[in-house]
């Protein structure tokens, strides 16, 4: 969500802080799940040096077609696939890595291409997919859920104040077609002033909905835990409040003075970014970042099971 305002180049968020937490050391396998358009790999594979060893992820064929422009003749493996998928097939295979970078949300060719429909700034189809093979669209979410579902979605993922008003004037207002028409409803169903455009929030739910970014997250957790080597470490950048509690939680429930912690918290408290960085790129402002290293293995803590197992007794 993080752009330059003048261009449609991708500017990587708190990229100085991702180093500076993760501190990434030549020879170390990398994994980034959200690669988009390498921003973060770019620096941190020159840091490395190890290209075979490391794999990026995107469920954007866009953004793999620019990261294999970007890392030709390297030998790097690159994924078009959903990160939790991904990270399915990579735990299978047995791999492991000593880095793993989630840079969540949209990117900027996202947001700036009017065809891929996730901005109600200008008219574009509801679409919204991050993967556009995905079947389900923003046109199914918004022309075919339940009033019933389309408030659950508004006030779940948008945590939007009007979402019964809101979802009751979308279902009388159909067939609505592009986000124009979808951010036109929303105005009038909204009461009184609204500080941001009052299509904000219904616009996050409904894209959170079509790429399911919230079950992804939380089901890739623990999966990227497991993925990690002993000392590896892991930078979560989120974008608003849902995700971030996700990666808080999980962090919470995975450190701490515990016998069977298996994370360090490199980061206390979410960091955000300094004040040079969201003035040159406004779209950074709701960054928090999140960082944890893997702890040695005590005892027979080894797997993660989604169960803790009691130790020798
Ligand atoms: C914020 S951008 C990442 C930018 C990247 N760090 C850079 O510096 O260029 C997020 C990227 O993650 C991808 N993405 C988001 N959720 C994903 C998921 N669940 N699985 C795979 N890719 C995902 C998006 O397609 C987008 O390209």
């Amino acid at each position: 969500m993080h752009q330059n305002p003048h261009t449609n180049i991708h500017q990587p968020v708190m990229l100085a802080e991702v180093i500076r937490y993760l501190n990434p050391q030549k020879g170390e396998n990398y994994l980034d799940v959200t690669a988009g358009y390498g921003g973060h790999a770019k620096v941190i594979l020159e840091l490395t040096q190890n290209y075979k060893g490391s794999v990026l992820v995107d469920r954007d064929i866009n953004a793999i077609k620019a990261l294999e422009v970007l890392f030709k003749k390297t030998g790097i493996e690159l994924k078009h696939q959903d990160f939790l998928g991904a990270s399915k097939s990579l735990l299978e295979d047995n791999r492991r890595f000593d880095l793993i970078v989630a840079d969540l949300g949209v990117s900027s060719p996202h947001l700036n291409e009017v065809s891929r429909g996730f901005s109600f700034n200008k008219s574009g189809p509801l679409d919204m997919r991050m993967d556009q093979s995905q079947v389900t669209s923003a046109l199914d979410i918004v022309n075919k859920s339940s009033e019933k579902d389309l408030a659950k979605i508004l006030r779940e993922y948008g945590e939007e104040p009007h979402y019964r008003k809101i979802a009751n004037l979308i279902v009388k207002s159909r067939p609505l077609n592009t986000t124009a028409e979808l951010a036109e409803v929303v105005k009038r169903a909204w009461p009184g002033y609204s500080r941001t455009h009052p299509a904000t929030r219904t616009f996050q739910a409904i894209r959170i909905a079509v790429n399911d970014e919230l079950g992804q997250l939380s089901q890739a957790l623990p999966i990227w835990l497991e993925l990690l080597n002993e000392g590896g470490r892991i930078g979560v950048i989120s974008f608003h409040s849902l995700e971030d509690r996700i990666v808080k939680r999980f962090f919470a429930s995975e450190s701490g003075n515990r016998y069977d912690a298996s994370l360090t918290l490199l980061t206390k408290h979410p960091v955000a970014p300094g004040p040079h960085e969201t003035a040159n790129n406004p779209r950074a402002s709701s960054a928090k970042l999140r960082s944890a290293a893997k702890q040695k293995q005590k005892g027979n803590a080894n797997a993660y099971s989604g169960k803790k197992q009691l130790p020798g007794i």
